[in-house]
């Protein structure tokens, strides 16, 4: 059986002012048609999934969000296993542990997890469907898989993924996993034309994640079992133990796991490709880069009078007039307005900063 397992922790500064640490960016309805989470669950336990034997999801978030999770789930009819309730933020490889338990609680004795970042765009639910079913054998199999996206450009935020040999299944042996290069490197992997973007999408049998995080990072699986051990259960929701998962230390995925199983070249690590319209909506620019353009490359959520204005993205609930603007973002909300340079929108996580440190 396959267990969705979706990770919705993150808080996304860089969408601010849309994006607050009372409602991050994943929850947001951006596209208009549901929430990135919505879309996620939807991907493959709503009406139009074909692949077959999907448990019902687990969420793991932080507790603050527990009634908007809910709240989304219902609006999409999705009764979810169970949602997880982290008491603070530790990064993905303590979250999946802990998922991983709670996994081997559902029933199936030793399920399939397919690990789902909350907060990624995918156009073709179809093939991302195809590249799952591809994937689901190879984790039977005691492989940890990862989808593998063309790369676009020399993104630092991405890990990266060179190739190895092919199989048969269009799938391949994994030589060998980068986390977030630097700008320099990730130029030359891109240039090589050996490598993917890990799309942070992950197919893993939870005894196989539980074999390697244990064998990585042992102060990990430690804390999350003692924390998993000391759960309180309050219908859907499940919160570890306080303390101990407080004293969980902090990695993710890709630096606990992935980047140090490659090193050992033991073949375990597997990539399928995935052709699916993928996209991380890490920020703004990303909404820009898969919306909707009109004639003069404008993206408009809003009701919007442009005038001499290209390469835009305007996000707003009243009238926004523009001017003469070039490649901008403007995001309008009740109580901020951004203004950016679409270039430079990264930095808004230096705005988010600053409005931290004034408190
Ligand atoms: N439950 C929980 N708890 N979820 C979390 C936490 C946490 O502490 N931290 C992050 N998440 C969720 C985020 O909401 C997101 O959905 C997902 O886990 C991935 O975390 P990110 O923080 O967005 O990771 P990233 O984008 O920097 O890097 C990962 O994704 C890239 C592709 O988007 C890596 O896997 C990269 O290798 C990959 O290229
Ligand atoms: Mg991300």
């Amino acid at each position: 059986k396959i267990q969705p397992v979706i990770l919705c922790g993150g808080s996304g500064t860089r969408l601010w002012p849309l994006s607050r640490e009372a409602f991050p960016k994943q929850l947001l309805n951006l596209s208009g048609d549901g929430s990135m989470l919505q879309s996620t669950v939807e991907r493959l336990n709503g009406r139009g999934a074909s692949v077959e034997l999907v448990a019902p999801p687990i969420l793991i978030g932080n507790d603050e969000y527990r009634f908007l999770l809910a709240e989304q789930m219902r609006q999409i009819g999705v009764k979810p296993a169970a949602l997880l309730l982290e008491p603070c933020g530790r990064n993905t490889a303590p979250a999946l542990t802990l998922a991983a338990f709670q996994a081997a609680e559902e029933g199936s004795t030793d399920p399939v997890l397919v690990i789902m970042a909350a907060d990624h765009v995918i156009q073709d639910a179809e093939a991302f469907r195809e590249a799952v079913a591809k994937a689901v054998p190879l984790a039977e199999a005691g492989r940890l898989v990862t989808f593998g996206i063309g790369p676009l450009g020399p993104e630092t935020g991405y890990g990266y993924i060179r190739l190895d040999e092919s199989d048969d299944n269009c799938s391949f042996v994994v030589e060998r996993f980068v986390e977030k290069p630097d700008i320099e490197t990730a130029r030359e992997y891109v240039a090589s034309g050996q490598y993917l973007w890990n799309s942070g999408i992950f197919v893993i049998k939870a005894s196989v994640w539980l074999d390697k995080i244990g064998q990585f990072r042992p102060d990990i699986l430690a804390a999350c079992q003692t924390a998993f051990e000391a759960k309180t259960v309050d219908a859907d929701f499940v919160r570890p133990g306080r303390d101990a998962f407080a004293a969980c230390p902090s990695d993710s995925i890709d630096y606990a796991v992935m980047e140090p199983l490659t090193t050992q070249e033991t073949g375990e690590v597997m990539v399928v490709p995935l052709d699916a319209g993928w996209s991380d909506v890490g920020a703004w620019s990303a909404l820009w880069d898969i919306g909707d353009k009109d004639g003069s490359g404008n993206v408009f959520k809003g009701d919007v009078i442009a005038v001499d204005t290209s390469n835009t993205l305007v996000m707003s609930d009243r009238l926004v007039a523009t001017v003469g603007l070039k490649d901008a973002v403007v995001v309008e909300t009740p109580d901020a307005i951004l203004v950016a340079d679409r270039h430079q929108i990264q930095k808004v996580k230096d705005v988010v900063g600053q409005l931290k440190a004034s408190g």
